[in-house]
């Protein structure tokens, strides 16, 4: 049996993928490479960033290229844009997908373990749109930050998520504002609780957690890599080319509130 063709068709189109080599932001890439994109990722790790490549020339990409960057070093950030642009021409779709956590009460994390996840998730956002909208196809591009339920709703333990997430958000409805004059379209997806990521790991470490998690959301499960790919894909198409400075929820009514005592009708 043959696989079924893709739905989406991104042949001859541009992705810079910044914190794309694992967990959710590797499957959206894996999915643009899929549909026929040329993909360029970034994040610290070489190793990280040679596998993903590779996966993603397996995939079906037109090409793949990548590069160790840490988001939070703007120079670092324009290099790796440049490089992109050059290689594969004006660039049609940015993903700020990086992001740092772990628990940590208020009054005993460090100063600068706030500032690091600060720095990775807020700081490492603006880096790569700022430095992507120079080489962006306008009109056309559209930009994409990977947020959480933690920027709507405050969370126990994740005061610096919760922070830094709230300050995405806002960045990209300013940079929404900003940028659609030259036909530039900024959204979040902000998903729910993930199987499988390196997130929920380290927030639910354990079964008993992991059942408090679903119990409490109203579609009592937690999402899949392909359920966030798939509104990536969505807002990077034609089909969303109305749809600017919105935080799409993709996150099984997470910040709808606690539904843990919901009865069957
Ligand atoms: C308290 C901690 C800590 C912890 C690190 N720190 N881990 N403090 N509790 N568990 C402190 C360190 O002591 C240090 O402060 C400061 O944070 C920086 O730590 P470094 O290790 O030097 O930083 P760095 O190498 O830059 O690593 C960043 C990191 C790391 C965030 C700390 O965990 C990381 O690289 N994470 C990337 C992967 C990740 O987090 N993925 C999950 C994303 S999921 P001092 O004062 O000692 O110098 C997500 C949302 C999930 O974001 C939502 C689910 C609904
Ligand atoms: P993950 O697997 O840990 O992915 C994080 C990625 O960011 C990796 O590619 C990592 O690669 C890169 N990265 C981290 N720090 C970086 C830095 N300073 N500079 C450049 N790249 C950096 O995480 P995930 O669980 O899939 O989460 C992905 C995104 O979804 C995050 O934005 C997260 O906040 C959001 N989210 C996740 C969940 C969930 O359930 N997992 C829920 C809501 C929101 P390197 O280590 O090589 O740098």
């Amino acid at each position: 049996m043959t696989a079924p063709a893709p739905r989406y068709d991104m042949k001859g189109k541009t992705c810079f993928m910044s914190g794309a080599t694992s967990g959710i932001n590797e499957q959206i890439a894996r999915r643009f490479a899929e549909a026929g994109a040329k993909v360029f990722v970034v994040s610290r790790s070489i190793e990280k960033v040679e596998r993903t490549v590779a996966m993603l020339k397996e995939a079906g990409a037109e090409d793949a290229a990548g590069q160790s960057v840490d988001a939070r070093s703007y120079p670092d950030v324009e290099a790796a844009v440049e490089a992109c642009a050059e290689k594969f021409g004006p660039i049609d779709m940015v993903l700020a997908g990086q992001a740092g956590n772990f628990p940590a009460g208020a009054a005993q994390m460090s100063a600068n373990a706030f500032k690091s996840v600060v720095d990775i998730d807020l700081l490492g956002t603006f880096n790569v749109f700022r430095a992507a909208v120079h080489k962006a196809r306008r009109p056309g591009a559209s930009f994409i930050a990977i947020t959480a339920p933690q920027a709507k709703r405050p969370w126990l333990f994740q005061s610096h998520v919760c922070a830094a997430k709230a300050g995405v958000n806002m960045l990209v409805q300013c940079l929404a504002m900003e940028w659609g004059i030259e036909g530039v379209r900024v959204n979040a997806i902000s998903p729910g609780p993930i199987d499988g990521t390196e997130g929920m790991d380290r927030l639910a470490p354990n079964e008993e957690m992991r059942e408090r998690y679903r119990k409490a959301l109203a579609l009592k499960a937690f999402g899949n890599r392909d359920d966030i790919a798939d509104a990536a894909l969505w807002l990077t198409s034609e089909g969303a080319d109305y749809v600017t400075g919105t935080i799409l929820e993709v996150e099984g009514g997470t910040t709808l509130g606690d539904a843990s005592d919901a009865m069957k009708i």
